[in-house]
């Protein structure tokens, strides 16, 4: 008789042990269930619901009708690279070279991997915030180093405290890996706590990774880089994108600068796994670069409507709200429902078909808060607020 699965143990596992220990995402069992849901709000997904500015979906399909469908050099189209540079000196008040310090990357997703590959060894720590984004702790694990982090509150609206940062400096830290405006929270650090954060990493001679990805959407004054801060240049890699601020999330285009040793470290990685970023997306990101300003402000201006809306309902629930300064996200504390997220998320769904994302998914502190992105219509927003106020008035 043939022999089943079920009838013998199962063989060890043939995966890298460092893989095999990571979790799967906490969103993606969740939206797996969404999928399978008719009439549902969603405020769980953190892409733009805008579909990408005309003039750049334009300028992706005049780059194919010119037959621009080649490989591009490694480090991406030395236009784009100018003009990056160009726009980050002018928006963070740091100067890099295009031809050596910059490099054009397959979303921030790449260039973070790139990264954290280029610099970690096995053993070395890298200390960064909770929550944070989903990929943060994963990524630090595929590069087989120690994830090491620093909760941060929401009595400090969520911003990193220097001191609570200083505490899990040890001698093993090698990288301090920095999101603000920040996903879940919204939270942005100011121009005192960059200056807080850069004397430590100068001090303790660390790299800092700077994820800026949704810095254009800062609805409050807008603080220079870290990387612009003394001494920070050399130790800082800046990574950002056009995914969120110029809904191009399809796209796939995003990028680092950084100190010259650091990019190459990159651009050897990324030459052999990558080679480079698609070319017509590249080009695309150019017209953004040129000619998207307009439209990205109108975008944030939407969102900055929307965001009023979604925390002023928030807080007369009870379901107590930090008003976020910046991205997409609020990020409600729900502990006054005597729920945990992810009861109170996977309830709401079955209850009153409206997904959101318990705080779990973004680290182990996350069970007393939701997020939900106001990257959908007002209308959807004032009804999704209507189902979970009728929600909580059941519970
Ligand atoms: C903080 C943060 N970094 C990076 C990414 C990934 O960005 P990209 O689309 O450029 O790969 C996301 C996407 O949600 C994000 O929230």
């Amino acid at each position: 008789m043939m022999k089943t699965m079920n009838d013998s143990k199962l063989p060890p596992s043939r995966v890298a042990k460092h893989i095999d220990a990571l979790p799967n995402s906490g969103i993606r069992d969740f939206f797996e269930l969404v999928m399978t849901m008719d009439d549902v709000i969603s405020l769980g997904v953190g892409e733009p619901d805008f579909v990408t500015p005309w003039g750049i979906r334009e300028a992706t399909i005049y780059s194919l009708e010119k037959g621009h469908t080649s490989y591009t050099s490694n480090l991406g189209l030395l236009s784009l690279r100018q003009a990056v540079c160009r726009y980050v000196k002018e928006n963070y008040s740091v100067s890099y070279d295009p031809v050596q310090e910059c490099i054009i990357t397959v979303g921030v997703s790449e260039a973070l991997d790139l990264i954290l590959r280029a610099l970690l060894e096995p053993g070395d720590e890298v200390v960064y915030h909770e929550p944070c984004y989903v990929s943060y702790p994963a990524c630090i694990q595929m590069a087989q180093a120690i994830p090491v982090p620093v909760t941060t509150k929401q009595e400090n609206n969520f911003s990193l405290v220097a001191d609570e940062l200083r505490q899990k400096v040890t001698p093993k830290t090698k990288v301090v890996l920095l999101n603000f405006p920040n996903n879940p929270t919204g939270a942005v650090l100011t121009c005192d706590q960059k200056s807080e954060i850069a004397k430590i990493a100068v001090d303790n001679d660390l790299i800092v990774i700077t994820d800026e990805i949704y810095s254009e959407l800062t609805y409050e004054d807008q603080c220079k880089s870290i990387a612009a801060f003394p001494g920070m240049k050399n130790r800082t890699v800046f990574l950002h994108g056009f995914s969120k601020a110029y809904a191009m999330t399809g796209y796939r285009i995003g990028y680092a600068c950084g100190p010259k040793d650091l990019i190459d470290a990159m651009m050897k990685i990324h030459q052999y796994s990558m080679l480079c970023a698609s070319i017509m997306g590249q080009e695309a990101a150019l017209e953004a670069l040129q000619h998207g300003k307009n439209d990205r402000e109108l975008m944030k201006s939407e969102y900055l409507m929307r965001r009023n809306l979604i925390v002023k309902r928030f807080n007369s629930l009870n379901l107590t709200c930090v008003n976020p300064q910046g991205a997409f996200y609020v990020y409600p504390n729900i502990s006054s429902t005597g729920l945990d997220s992810d009861f109170f998320a996977k309830s709401l769904l079955q209850e009153k078909n409206v997904a959101v994302v318990p705080g779990t998914a973004f680290g182990n502190h996350g069970k007393n808060y939701i997020r939900c992105s106001y990257a959908v219509s007002i209308d959807d927003i004032e009804l999704a607020m209507t189902r979970i106020s009728e929600f909580i008035s059941e519970v």
